[in-house]
């Protein structure tokens, strides 16, 4: 075991399970941890690394950015916030943003300007939230509450209040739900942590004519399905249904940590000065990052690529399905997909470490492909053969 392993287990604070590798350097959509072992990265970060490692353009506009200044308060206009603030809102239907850091935090500003808007438009009263069974928002005390998954909650009783959860894709349990209480409704367009479920795009249109009549903030988490997961910029495109709220994170700004919450002007305007607040919010590295991400997805063909890798990659697992009868379901779009297994896929994982390919699970029977949005054919070609070998040995050896 890495001297670094005993080392992080005597300070790092016993919150992950994780594998016994340390990830040191990367170019590329490849990987090198300390030993100096090659992996082929399907994990990216989680969703998070949009352009892979070593990208030129980032570090360049990050290091010029650095030279500068790093930080100021955001009591002082600041030039990277305004100029990222205004790529995402002219390739949106939204008006205006809020940073943060994270995506919990993004969801923690949608709450909290959904509960402001009810009140201010409907009464006191107006402020309970509607999520989706299987979802999950984030890790703060509000956002586990809004996370419709029991496992993430249990021993942080007493939950927030003011929350209730109903089946995704099912419009008549929650209209049912809904009453003159309702502030919002909280959907990601694609599940990711709950095993790559997207949505119906039939359900997303039923729910934002419903939050229409009803005067009902309708907010899409698309912390990991936005910017360009899908081959659209944002996940409600792909879909054809605008919400009026989104909250952002992950991959926007390509590993530097950065959150954001953009809504419709209606809605945005429900926040005055001292409601909401954030340090780091619009930090000057971290919007500089989100620059370059933005340009190379919009002018640099990026998106255009994880269209058709993402169709490429869906078809190299369908053909997998085809051949293992252990595979169940093909999920997703674009560079989210999920292979749904009828065992636990952790052995699996570990496997494919062992032999060079990362990749993530997604609950204990779904395996989910997130790579870097850069990744080429030849790249999928390699990751899905190691991940073929992998399946034929456990069919071999476990008769599945
Ligand atoms: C849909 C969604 N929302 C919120 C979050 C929380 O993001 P963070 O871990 O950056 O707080 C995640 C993280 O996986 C996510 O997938």
């Amino acid at each position: 075991m890495s001297d670094w392993i005993e080392r992080g287990t005597k300070v790092i604070m016993n919150t992950y399970k994780q594998f016994p590798i340390v990830l040191e350097k990367g170019n590329g959509v490849y990987l090198w941890d300390s030993e100096g072992k090659k992996y082929l990265d399907f994990v990216a970060g989680i969703a998070v690394n949009a352009l892979g490692y070593n990208d030129s353009d980032y570090i360049q506009e990050i290091t010029t950015q650095l030279k500068k200044m790093q930080h100021c308060s955001n009591l002082y206009w600041m030039i990277p916030s305004i100029e990222l603030g205004e790529i995402l809102i002219q390739n949106s239907c939204f008006d205006k943003i809020f940073y943060c850091n994270s995506g919990a935090e993004a969801v923690e500003a949608a709450i909290k300007l959904s509960k402001k808007y009810g009140k201010k438009v409907h009464g006191n009263n107006c402020s309970k939230i509607i999520t989706m069974k299987r979802s999950f928002h984030g890790r703060t005390m509000a956002t586990i509450t809004a996370t419709g998954q029991t496992k993430y909650q249990k021993g942080f009783d007493p939950l927030m209040p003011g929350f209730s959860y109903v089946e995704f894709n099912n419009y008549n349990e929650l209209k049912e739900a809904v009453n003159e209480d309702t502030c919002a409704i909280i959907i990601e367009p694609i599940q990711g942590e709950g095993g790559i479920h997207p949505a119906e795009k039939s359900f997303l249109k039923e729910v934002r004519a419903l939050c229409d009549e009803k005067d009902i903030v309708l907010v899409f988490d698309e912390v990991q399905c936005g910017i360009g997961r899908t081959g659209e910029l944002f996940a409600y495109q792909l879909f054809d249904v605008k919400p009026d709220v989104v909250s952002l994170a992950k991959g926007l700004a390509g590993g530097i940590p950065i959150g954001a919450m953009l809504a419709v002007q209606s809605k945005a305007d429900a926040f005055q000065p001292g409601d909401h607040a954030s340090t780091f919010g619009g930090n000057h590295l971290a919007c500089t990052a989100g620059k370059v991400v933005l340009n190379k997805l919009l002018n640099g063909g990026i998106l255009e690529n994880v269209r058709k890798q993402g169709k490429y990659l869906k078809e190299k697992l369908i053909n997998l399905k085809e051949k293992y009868a252990m595979i169940k379901e093909v999920r997703g779009y674009g560079l989210m997909l999920g292979l749904e297994l009828n065992i636990p896929v952790k052995d699996i994982i570990e496997i494919c470490m062992e032999q060079g390919l990362l990749i993530l699970g997604a609950g204990e029977n779904v395996i989910r492909f997130v790579p870097p949005l850069i990744i080429n054919k030849n790249e999928i070609d390699e990751g899905v053969t190691i991940l073929d070998g992998v399946l034929q040995q456990f069919k071999n050896n476990k008769g599945l």
